[in-house]
């Protein structure tokens, strides 16, 4: 199925994002970045859905127009089935399930976990992409994994968090901080002026290639409360420090399982996916740990590290030339694990 263009939609959490691509080559990509959550502290669940509803058509038309082709040209729409929030999923699955109506076309409802991973076969990305098998960091506010991928669709997953994400521990921490939304970001941002080793933040003791991040949180919670009452402007007089500090303990948390999971697989190919690699430090400390130890680091570019429907496009390139179509029955996952697929 060469030369077929897929439309891309993406609505699982706060990013509305829509995409066309050909030959695994992206024609045009819009991600809009809903900024309703910011004076709230973080998501509220019914605020996104309502924004995704008002953008998401303009968005699509925006990009059709961009990639400058007739919508009539598009042989196949793909959406985000999950997981992710139900009500913003279902505006992306309504809309793509109208859109194939009425054009006749037929629709792929993409895992958004596998989007993230499979995001590396976007054309222009690596000069040659990751050989399979390949082991998979991926890092986001929705999960954290690493992935053994042995083919497109033949992913096993290794290793999981017990409890928080590493997005979350960003998310939540910066709220604490005082930071607000969106925190991982602002954290990076604090942190690049910051000590990392000033103030030392305990590990999670998890066995094998899991994770755990909420202990973390705790820890950061009761240190600040303690500083606070000896000092009510610690956090102020301290953020770039706290930032670096507690940048540099979720970073080493990550490496440290990437590496055994390497060594452990016997794979040298480590490939970083999901809106945490967009963390500056953690992708410079990604690629020189990969290299001190003779792996090879794959990493995306900042446009393609958090959500975004580039990557959904991508996968429904995949299924659609293995003729993968849904039925138009299909319905949004909220929870959908990346096992059942
Ligand atoms: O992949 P993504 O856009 O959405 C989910 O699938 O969850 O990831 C969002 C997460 C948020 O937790 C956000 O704080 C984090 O990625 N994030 C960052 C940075 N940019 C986004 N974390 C650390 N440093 C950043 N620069
Ligand atoms: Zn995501």
């Amino acid at each position: 199925m060469k030369h077929q263009i897929i439309l891309g939609i993406e609505s699982s959490c706060d990013e509305t994002s829509a995409a066309l691509i050909k030959n695994n080559k992206i024609l045009s990509h819009i991600i809009y970045s809903q900024d309703v959550h910011k004076i709230y502290g973080g998501v509220v669940p019914e605020l996104a859905s309502r924004s995704h509803q008002i953008n998401i058509i303009p968005i699509i038309n925006k990009t059709i127009l961009l990639a400058n082709i007739n919508k009539n040209e598009i042989n196949a729409v793909a959406f985000t089935r999950g997981p992710g929030l139900m009500g913003s999923l279902l505006v992306g699955a309504s809309l793509a399930k109208s859109f194939a109506i009425s054009l006749g076309i037929p629709i792929i409802g993409i895992h958004h976990e596998q989007a993230h991973i499979l995001a590396h076969f976007i054309n222009g990305i690596h000069k040659y992409p990751p050989k399979f098998p390949f082991l998979c960091l991926t890092v986001s506010g929705g999960h954290t994994k690493i992935v053994k991928v042995n083919d497109f669709f033949e992913m096993t997953v290794l290793g999981n968090t017990i409890d928080d994400t590493a997005g979350e521990a960003f998310d939540k921490i910066a709220r604490i901080c005082g930071l607000g939304y969106p925190g991982g970001q602002l954290i990076n941002f604090y942190a690049k002026k910051g000590n990392p080793t000033k103030f030392c933040f305990s590990k999670p003791k998890v066995s094998g290639l899991n994770f755990s991040f909420s202990g973390l949180k705790t820890h950061i919670l009761y240190f600040l409360e303690k500083k606070l009452k000896k000092d009510s402007n610690f956090i102020k007089n301290n953020i770039h420090d706290i930032c670096a500090s507690l940048q540099q303990t979720i970073i080493d948390i990550l490496l440290e399982k990437i590496k055994l999971a390497s060594l452990n697989f016997n794979i040298d190919r480590i490939v970083l996916s999901g809106g945490v690699s967009a963390n500056t430090e953690f992708r410079k400390q990604f690629i020189q740990t990969a290299l001190k130890q003779n792996m090879k680091p794959y990493i995306l570019p900042f446009e393609y590290t958090k959500d975004n429907a580039a990557m959904i496009a991508m996968v429904g390139q995949l299924k659609c030339d293995r003729k993968l179509f849904d039925s138009l029955n299909i319905t949004p996952c909220a929870r959908y694990d990346l096992k059942s697929i």
